[in-house]
């Protein structure tokens, strides 16, 4: 069973619109696209930037920093510079209340080289 946590009220985030939240010290992009909630890692998968930052175009969240969009209800990368999919969040509503479990994919950042000390 997955934990979850209290997000928002269900009417918080008005349609075609986006906000950012903090569960577990994790950011999560609530998106609200025609009426319906979805929920991603707010962090974009190409550099460092928080998606919720760049707003939504229909279905699609743009990154702010480069322009790389990612469709919110599977987190897939559509367009570069960005390759890799967004983690996306179950979402359930009750009494009123959106709830969130959090996926234990996170987004990593740079995947380079690690520093050896
Ligand atoms: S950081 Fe998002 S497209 Fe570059």
């Amino acid at each position: 069973m997955p934990e979850f946590h209290k997000l928002a009220k269900a009417d918080e985030v008005a349609s075609g619109e986006v906000k950012q939240y903090q569960v577990e010290g994790r950011p999560v992009a609530l998106c609200n696209v025609d009426g319906e909630l979805y929920a991603l890692e707010d962090v974009c998968t190409h550099a460092f930037a928080h998606l919720s930052e760049g707003g939504l175009e229909g279905a699609q969240i743009k990154c702010p920093l480069h322009g790389a969009k990612f469709d919110v209800k599977t987190g897939e990368a559509k367009s570069l510079p960005a390759v890799k999919a967004v983690p996306t969040h179950e979402l359930k509503a009750e009494d009123g209340n959106v709830y969130v479990a959090l996926n234990p994919k996170r987004v990593k950042i740079g995947g380079g080289r690690g520093r050896r000390r």
